[in-house]
C-alpha cells in the first residue's frame, strides 16, 4: 500500500510546512531544502561502510598476553596520531615542532598520514606473533618484528622480544632519561607500532619511507626537502612524540633535549634505552647488514626493511 504512507507523508509534511510559514517565512523558505519532497519516498539508510575493517586485526597466534599488550600499545599509537593530527590543526606551520620537522611543508601532508593512520580501512592488515618467516627465532636477541615485505606485504610480525619489557608504554614519556632529540625513536611500543604501520601500504599507500633516520639528518631534510620530511617515518613519529611530550605529557615542557652526537655502536649508550638488556648497543644507529632478500636490510634494532 504505496499509496498510504505517501498521504500520511504528504499530510504530515504540509502540516510542517504550514506550520512554519505561520512561525517565520524565513522557516517556511529553507523547509524544503531539508526535507523529503511529498512525491518521493525517504531514502532508506543503507550500510554504506558494510564489510569495513576499523580496527588492526591481530593473528589468532598472538596469546593472550600478547594480545592485550598489542591492544594497548596500538591504542596508545592512535594517540600519538591523533594529538599530532589535532596539534598540527591547532596550529599550522606557526608550530615550533612543525617546522622543525617538516620545515616549509603544507600541513595537508602529515594531517593526511595521521589520519590514515587513524581511520584508513585495516582491511587485509595482520599483526601476527607465530614468526612464519623465522626471522625471531634466528635473531632472538636483536629481532622485536618484522614487516613481512614481499612476503606479505599488509602483514607484520611481532616477535616475542616485543613483549619482554624492551618497549616503554606512552605514560613514561618524558621519565627515565628519554629526549626525543637523542633516545631512539623505538623506546616506546607506540613509536615502534606507528613505524611498523607506515610500513605498510595499505596505511602508507607505498609512500611513507626511509629518507632520513638520526636527527640532524632529520633536521636538514626539513630545512632543504620539506616534500620528503613529510613522507619521512622517523619524522612522522617523532613529531607525535615531540608534541605530545610538550602538549601532554608536560605541558609546556616536553622532552626535546639538545641534540649530542651519538657514540660509536659497541660503547657504552650515551642515552637511555628502553632495556638494560640492549644498552651496549647504540640502537639509534641504523647498522646495515644484508639479508638473504637484496631488497630487504635489517637495522641493529630488528626491524626489517623491504624497500
Ligand atoms: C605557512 O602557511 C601559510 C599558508 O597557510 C603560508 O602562506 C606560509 O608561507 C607558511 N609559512 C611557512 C614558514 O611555511
Ligand atoms: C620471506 O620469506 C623467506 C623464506 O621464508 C625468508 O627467508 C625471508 O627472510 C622473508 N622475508 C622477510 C622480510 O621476512
Ligand atoms: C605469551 O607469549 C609470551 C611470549 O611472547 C610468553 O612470555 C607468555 O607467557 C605467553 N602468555 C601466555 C598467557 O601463555
Amino acid at each position: 500500500m504505496p499509496s498510504l504512507t505517501t498521504t500520511t507523508t504528504t499530510t504530515i509534511l504540509l502540516a510542517a510546512l504550514t506550520g512554519a510559514s505561520t512561525a517565520s517565512p524565513l522557516l517556511a523558505r529553507q523547509a524544503p531544502s531539508i526535507t523529503t519532497p511529498p512525491n518521493q519516498p525517504a531514502p532508506t539508510p543503507t550500510p554504506w561502510d558494510h564489510g569495513a575493517t576499523p580496527d588492526f586485526p591481530i593473528h589468532s597466534s598472538c596469546n593472550a598476553t600478547e594480545r592485550a599488550q598489542l591492544q594497548d600499545a596500538l591504542h596508545e599509537m592512535l594517540l600519538l596520531a591523533q594529538h599530532a593530527k589535532q596539534h598540527i590543526l591547532r596550529f599550522g606551520n606557526s608550530s615550533a615542532q612543525y617546522s622543525q620537522w617538516f620545515g616549509q611543508a603544507p600541513t595537508a601532508g602529515p594531517i593526511g598520514w595521521y589520519e590514515r593512520i587513524l581511520s584508513a580501512d585495516r582491511a587485509d592488515t595482520l599483526f601476527r606473533c607465530d614468526d612464519p618467516d623465522g626471522n625471531c627465532a634466528l635473531h632472538p636477541d636483536t629481532y622485536a618484528g618484522h614487516w613481512r615485505g614481499s612476503n606479505a606485504t599488509q602483514e607484520t610480525v611481532i616477535c616475542p622480544r616485543s613483549f619482554s619489557g624492551i618497549r616503554w608504554s606512552l605514560n613514561a614519556l618524558c621519565s627515565r632519561g628519554y629526549t626525543v632529540a637523542n633516545s631512539p625513536a623505538n623506546a616506546f611500543f607506540a613509536t615502534d607500532l606507528l613505524h611498523r604501520v607506515l610500513h605498510v601500504p595499505r596505511i602508507s599507500e607505498g609512500l611513507v619511507g626511509h629518507f632520513a633516520e638520526d636527527y640532524p639528518e632529520m633536521l636538514a631534510l626539513a630545512r632543504e626537502r620539506p616534500e620528503e620530511a613529510v613522507l619521512n617515518s622517523d619524522s612522522l613519529q617523532l613529531f607525535a612524540v615531540d608534541v605530545y611530550g610538550f602538549d601532554i605529557s608536560v605541558p609546556g615542557v616536553g622532552c626535546h633535549g639538545v641534540y649530542s652526537a651519538v657514540e660509536e655502536e659497541g660503547a657504552p649508550a650515551a642515552t637511555p634505552s628502553p632495556s638494560g638488556v640492549v644498552s651496549s648497543v647504540a640502537v639509534e644507529t641504523p647498522s646495515v647488514t644484508q639479508s638473504a632478500d637484496a631488497s630487504c636490510h635489517t637495522h641493529s634494532d630488528g626491524f626489517v626493511h623491504c624497500d
